[in-house]
């Protein structure tokens, strides 16, 4: 018989668990030998609001099938409380899955401050404050696992979502500083952009295809990702859904080096505007460039051409 991916021992905090994605994360996390502090404050799609059932029936099912899990009804905006929780009810913190989130979706034309700032408390300061907490315990122990959650509006934009892309991809940039700020301890992150049926999703897509977006295909994924066996793995974007799993990564084109000096001028980098958007020959950093080592090669070349245009009597201009 196959053998399972088991997380026995390990103790896991999901915030926004009370439904869709969070939801599925407890139940397989529960399912696998783990502890589950299921948080919830059980808010609206908008952040309004708040009960404790969301949380109290995830805890429910994951105890009836044998689990052991313990509710909590923290906004992620104190994410402190929420792993004080792991710590009082099981003595410990392995796994972080920051996932609570809200929509406020306006065009930017109409989006007030409110919009703005409620979005970046939740998916943004939120993500922090539970990380931050656990930070210590991880370094500690020499173990953590930390996924974080971004979105497509995210990496691509949207419209109606300026608050939501701009704070989904402040995902991005904060997992993989906390991928090499954790590497030395063992502290793996992660951060995906899923995609999956919930409420969040209901009223945007047709029901036959929310039907083929089960939130429980995102879950393997992050299985592997949170597993001990992963130690490698860290500070990637993951799209993941409906079956489909890919990584995203960085692209920078071979780029243009140009003489630093009063050479340097517009005109000079219309001229060679080709070279500044080639990707036939890209890297894929994980870093900035090597900015010094540019800077002497930049001095070795001679001085920069102007660029060119062509005016309205067909005559060629230069352009600095
Ligand atoms: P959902 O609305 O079903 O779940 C979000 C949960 O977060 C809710 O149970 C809500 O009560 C809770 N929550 C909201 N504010 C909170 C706060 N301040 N503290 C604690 N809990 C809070 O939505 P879904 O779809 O499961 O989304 C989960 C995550 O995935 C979110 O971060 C969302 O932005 C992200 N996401 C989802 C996509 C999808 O296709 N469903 C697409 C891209 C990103």
């Amino acid at each position: 018989m196959a053998e399972q991916l088991r997380f026995d021992g390990q103790v896991v905090v999901v915030t926004g668990a009370g439904g869709g994605l969070g939801k599925a994360y407890c139940l397989f996390f529960g399912s696998r030998g783990a502890s589950v502090v299921v948080n919830d404050l059980g808010a609206s799609l908008k952040g309004e609001a708040n009960s404790t059932k969301a949380a109290d029936v995830v805890v429910n099912e994951i105890k009836a099938a044998g689990g052991k899990a313990v509710a909590n009804y923290d906004s992620v905006e104190n994410g402190d409380k929420i792993i004080e929780t792991a710590i009082k009810e099981f003595g410990r913190i392995d796994i972080l899955i920051n996932n609570a989130g809200i929509l406020r979706d306006i065009s930017f034309k109409n989006m007030k401050d409110e919009d703005w700032d409620l979005i970046f408390k939740v998916h943004v300061k939120g993500s922090y404050k539970t990380a931050r907490a656990a930070w210590p315990y991880f370094r500690k122990q020499k173990f953590g696992r930390v996924i974080n959650t971004a979105s497509a509006a995210g990496l691509f934009g949207n419209f109606g979502q300026a608050n939501y892309s701009a704070a989904k991809l402040a995902m991005v940039g904060f997992t993989e500083t906390l991928a090499k700020e954790g590497i030395k301890y063992n502290i793996i992150s992660n951060v995906i952009a899923p995609i999956a049926a919930s409420r969040m999703t209901e009223t945007v897509m047709p029901p036959d295809l929310l039907a083929l977006m089960k939130p429980e295909w995102v879950v393997p994924l992050v299985a592997v990702l949170v597993h001990k066996n992963n130690t490698s793995e860290t500070g990637s974007i993951f799209e993941v859904g409906g079956g489909h799993v890919a990584k995203l990564r960085w692209e920078r084109s071979s780029g243009l080096l140009l003489k630093a000096d009063e050479s340097y001028t517009p005109g000079a980098i219309i001229k060679k505007w080709d070279q500044v958007m080639d990707f036939s020959n890209p890297q894929y950093p994980s870093g900035p460039n090597d900015f010094l080592a540019l800077l002497e090669e930049s001095l070795k070349l001679g001085p920069n051409d102007p660029g060119e245009k062509v005016d309205f009597t067909g005559r060629v201009a230069l352009v600095t």
